[in-house]
């Protein structure tokens, strides 16, 4: 019988529990058994595994979180970490492995795929800059908890006659920021891909003063940065496997900066991890779903270093190198469009 393992690397995000429902549901069509590996790589690199069936996965489509867990295990930066990935792949009688991730966790994919082994993948990360792909999974459910955030901090901004600024994630993108912020009618919208000039944030809210608008909502991505400021703001300088900082806290630097040369009344407030928690949206899992289904169809004709994305409407097969050569960054053209609002 053939046997396929599934792992998910990297940050949780909403509806990669349909995706292993999808996978499990879909290989036991073809008589496939699949098990899945704990926490990310990590579980890979230990051989640390658990049977899934239809019984364990068939409850968990509106589930957020992992049921594998996951992990920013990072098996390039081990001695011989691909080697005990390989040599496990084939202790535990893998035909096939699913990496379910991000550009991190599909690098190590390629990696994989590069020495030899039977790969295929799965685009998932809120941040939703994974090339190729119109869509990873995660992204929509992120988008619509900042957006619902988003909504309701116009009412306490609007009762107080405030400047409320809203950090959300997306690390060196502004997918999440763009969405969201024009979803919920932000009145500035900041992105890493376009630095801002500080002089004309202060103009613009004295501008909507002076005009009798008497608050202001500020979404910022949390790489968004000044012009004439060089380095991020983080809020740790220590790197992740994959060599991340975290990153963090220019919501809280632009609100001082505001409250000081505007003397508006000014907030910040950070979403954080709410934006990967809780229930993924039906987009989500139907997108999940159908990543899932697809990557056990790609198994089947053993296109190893392969992995489904979605162009448009459809799910189309594209290999790793496509995904993880270039960041998806939002483009001049969306953020001029994001601009009519800004006033
Ligand atoms: O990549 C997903 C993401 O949520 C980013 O938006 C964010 O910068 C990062 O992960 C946070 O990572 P962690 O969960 O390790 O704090």
């Amino acid at each position: 019988m053939v046997k396929i393992g599934v792992l998910t690397g990297g940050g949780d995000a909403p509806g990669l529990n349909a995706a292993v429902r999808a996978i499990v549901y879909k290989a036991a069509d073809y008589g496939i058994e699949v098990i899945g590996i704990k926490r990310g790589w990590a579980g890979l690199v230990e051989a640390d595994t658990e049977p899934l069936s239809a019984t364990t996965v068939e409850e968990i489509t509106s589930e957020g979180g992992i049921i594998l867990y996951t992990s920013r295990t990072n098996p390039v930066k081990m001695t011989d970490g691909i080697q005990k990935c390989m040599e496990n792949m084939k202790k535990l009688g893998l035909d096939a492995l699913i990496a379910i991730g991000g550009d991190d966790t599909l690098g190590v994919a390629q990696k994989l795929h590069e020495a030899g082994a039977p790969v295929v993948g799965i685009p998932k990360t809120i941040d939703n800059d994974l090339s190729t792909t119109d869509y990873s999974i995660g992204f929509h459910t992120a988008v619509s908890i900042a957006t619902e955030a988003i909504d309701r901090l116009h009412t306490t901004a609007k009762a107080h006659r405030r400047v409320l600024i809203v950090e959300v994630m997306g690390r060196y993108t502004g997918w999440i920021a763009l969405y969201a912020g024009i979803a919920a009618g932000a009145h500035l919208i900041l992105i890493p891909e376009i630095p801002f000039d500080l002089q004309k944030v202060y103009e613009l809210l004295k501008k909507r003063k002076a005009e009798g608008k008497v608050y202001s909502i500020i979404v910022i991505a949390e790489g968004a940065k000044p012009t004439e400021e060089s380095s991020l703001i983080v809020k740790s300088m220590q790197k992740d496997q994959f060599g991340h900082v975290q990153l963090g806290g220019i919501g809280q630097v632009l609100e001082n900066l505001i409250q000081k040369e505007t003397g508006l009344e000014t907030r910040s407030v950070v979403l954080g991890h709410l934006q990967r928690g809780g229930v993924p949206s039906a987009f989500d899992r139907f997108l999940a779903t159908r990543l899932g289904t697809e990557a056990v169809e790609l198994v089947k004709q053993q296109k190893w270093g392969w992995i489904p994305v979605l162009k448009g409407t459809e799910i189309v097969p594209v290999q790793f190198k496509e995904v993880v050569a270039e960041r998806k960054v939002v483009t001049p053209e969306l953020y001029e469009m994001a601009k009519t609002f800004f006033k």
